[in-house]
This record gives structure tokens, C-alpha cells and sequence, in this order.
């Protein structure tokens, strides 16, 4: 037994905040003992706020056509294997009156940066989604645009913004991306969103090459200078056809501690248990939501197209339909004592 950690874990609770040296110590120290106690600490919390509620989003990627090109990512443009598709306006449509039929009342639309998708053509989807299911939320998560396209979707009613900032460090944002990439202009992007009035996602992978314990804190320091409303983390895991092909997996381990330490700072973020998670380990979800995540995402995505959004290698869930994951997923949240809940599942400072 380890009290170093316990207290840790405790202080973390009470005051929402950690050191550097407290942070490194729970990503590396600890018997399996010590991380219960770190997982039960994160479930208090999160049970506080959400009391056992697992919110559903409906993930749909309507595009795979990328203009970037960062070194992880299975959609860059570089990958000439990729094989690019884009669904219609009325194949987006339905895919939102499936999820709305099996009880989803957020839809996630997800791309790669495609220019075919014009601020005109996204603001008239999300119109038409809203005007098909008022009681719905939309989020978008198309990448890095300007404030201005930004405003527009907003004005059009789309709610939620998800875009990961991948890592706060400069430098190793470089090692991940293209000099024609910048990590500032992707946090202010952030802000920007923030500033517009959208519930904003941002997030990292946990294991990407070259990242570092004190890279991970440096998320933490800028996390809480955005207060975003919601945070997505996944383990690294690679893809066969990117630079980073021979790289070592994300951690399992490290994403689940990470999830926890997150919710005992952030009590009422938003926190998924991603797909990624549960791609590097058939229970990850499940353990996503143990160690204090509350959101699932489950792909709403036409079949015929699942197979190609592949970010990286393994992907689960490209041979299911979306009334599979649904049913899969309710399955998985209630095995574990967890309920799916009816609401739009927004921040709660949003409701
Ligand atoms: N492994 C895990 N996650 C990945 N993403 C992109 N490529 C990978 C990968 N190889 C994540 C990024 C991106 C989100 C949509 O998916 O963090 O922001
Ligand atoms: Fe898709 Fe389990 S969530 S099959």
C-alpha cells in the first residue's frame, strides 16, 4: 500500500488541482490497489454530477477526403490507398432519422478536411438536420476553419464543436503534423469556438510518438486555461499506410488513469470512452466509464462506408450497423450498472 498516491488522489478530489510532480506520480506509481481507489474517487465525481447516466452521441463520418496531412492519421492526403468517399446531404439525413429512431438525440458529423464540404454546404445540413429533429444536438467536428466559417455554423444551429488539439507543446505538435501545420492556430481555433458560444471538445491521443509525461501535463495546464466542455482522449494506435506505422500503441493503462485523473479535475466535462479504447482493448469502453468517462459514441455511419474511415489500424464496429452498436453499446453500459440517459446530454452548464 501506497498512502503517496491515496493522498494524492484525495487532494486531486478536493481541490481540482494537481503538480507536476503529484501528475507524473499517479501516471506511474500505484498498485492495482491504489488504482481503484483512483477509479472509485473518479466515479464518486462523476456519479455526482451525471449520477450513473452513459450519454450516447451518433457518430457519423460523412467524408474521408482530407487536404491535411498529419503523420498519424490513416485519411491523410498522402495515403493514395485510402479509398475517398462522401456521402450526400439526403444519405447524412437519414442516417440522423435511423439514430433519432434508436434513441440518439446528438449527432456527431465527423470529416476529414474535405474542401468539397463549403461553409454553404455544412450550414444547409446542419439546417436541415435541426429543421428534421429540433430536439436534437449537432456537432460538428470538420477540423480547423476560420472564426468566421466557424460563426456561420453556429448561426445555422449547430451546438457542439469537437476538435482535438493533439498536444499543447509546440514542438512535439511538429513531430506530428506538417510545417504547414500549427498548434496555435489550432488552440485558437479553440477559443474561438468558445468565444462564438458552441460546447467545445478538444483533446489528445494518449502514445503518439515522441509525447512525454510533461507533454501530457502541459494538456493539463492548457486544458484548464480553455475549460473546454468536453475532453476526447484514445490510446495512439497505428495505422499501416502513415509514418508512424511502426510505432509502439498507446497505453490502455495511461489513457484509463488519464481519464480519471481528468474527471477529478474537470468534474463536469464531458469525457467519451472512445472508439480507440475500445479498439486497443475489447473492454476499454467499459473501463473508460469506470475510471469516470460518461459518453459513448457509437457509429451511425452507413455500413458501406465504415470500412473506410479508418484512422488507424483494427478499427472496431466497420461490420455492424448502427442498430448493432446501439444495442451493443446499451448492452455494455448496463452490464456494468450504468443507464443510457433520454436527454440531449449537454454540458451541464448548457442545460
Ligand atoms: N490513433 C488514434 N487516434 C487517432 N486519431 C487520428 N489518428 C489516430 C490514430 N492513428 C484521432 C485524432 C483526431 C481524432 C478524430 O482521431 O486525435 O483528432
Ligand atoms: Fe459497434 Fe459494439 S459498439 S458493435
Amino acid at each position: 500500500m501506497d498512502n503517496g498516491f491515496k493522498n494524492i488522489v484525495d487532494e486531486l478530489k478536493n481541490t481540482q488541482s494537481i503538480t507536476k510532480e503529484q501528475f507524473v506520480y499517479i501516471l506511474e506509481r500505484g498498485d492495482k490497489d491504489d488504482l481503484e481507489y483512483l477509479y472509485a474517487a473518479a466515479r464518486e465525481v462523476s456519479e455526482k454530477v451525471f449520477h450513473k447516466e452513459v450519454y450516447l452521441r451518433g457518430l457519423i463520418e460523412f467524408s474521408n477526403y482530407c487536404k491535411n496531412d498529419c503523420y498519424y492519421c490513416g485519411i491523410r492526403c498522402s495515403n493514395r490507398k485510402a479509398d475517398r468517399y462522401r456521402l450526400t446531404e439526403e444519405e447524412i439525413l437519414s442516417c440522423c432519422d435511423i439514430g433519432e429512431k434508436i434513441g440518439f438525440k446528438t449527432f456527431v458529423l465527423q470529416s476529414g478536411e474535405d474542401p468539397y464540404f463549403t461553409d454553404d454546404r455544412i450550414c444547409d445540413i446542419v439546417r436541415a438536420i435541426k429543421k428534421a429533429h429540433p430536439d436534437c444536438a449537432v456537432t460538428l467536428s470538420i477540423g480547423e476553419k476560420t472564426k468566421e466559417s466557424y460563426k456561420k455554423y453556429y448561426d445555422a444551429g449547430a451546438d457542439r464543436y469537437l476538435l482535438r488539439h493533439e498536444t499543447a507543446n509546440e514542438e512535439h505538435y511538429s513531430k506530428l503534423h506538417p510545417e504547414s501545420m500549427s498548434g496555435a492556430y489550432r488552440k485558437q481555433c479553440l477559443f474561438d469556438l468558445k468565444e462564438i458560444g458552441f460546447q467545445v471538445g478538444c483533446g489528445i491521443m494518449v502514445g503518439t510518438p515522441h509525447q512525454t509525461v510533461d507533454n501530457i501535463y502541459e494538456d493539463i495546464v492548457f486544458m484548464q486555461e480553455l475549460q473546454p466542455h468536453m475532453i476526447g482522449i484514445g490510446p495512439f494506435i497505428p495505422h499501416q499506410d502513415t509514418p508512424f506505422k511502426d510505432e509502439p500503441e498507446g497505453s490502455v493503462d495511461r489513457t484509463l488513469r488519464l481519464l480519471a485523473i481528468l474527471r477529478l479535475l474537470f468534474p463536469k466535462v464531458l469525457l467519451p470512452a472512445t472508439t480507440a479504447l475500445g479498439t486497443a482493448d475489447a473492454l476499454g469502453r467499459e473501463k473508460g466509464i469506470l475510471a469516470g468517462a460518461n459518453v459513448m459514441m457509437p457509429n451511425l455511419s452507413p455500413s458501406n462506408v465504415r470500412d473506410k474511415y479508418l484512422l488507424y489500424d483494427g478499427k472496431i464496429c466497420t461490420g455492424e450497423e448502427a442498430a448493432e452498436c446501439n444495442a451493443c453499446l446499451r448492452g455494455r453500459v448496463s452490464r456494468i450498472g450504468f443507464t443510457v440517459a433520454d436527454s440531449r446530454g449537454d454540458h451541464p452548464d448548457f442545460v
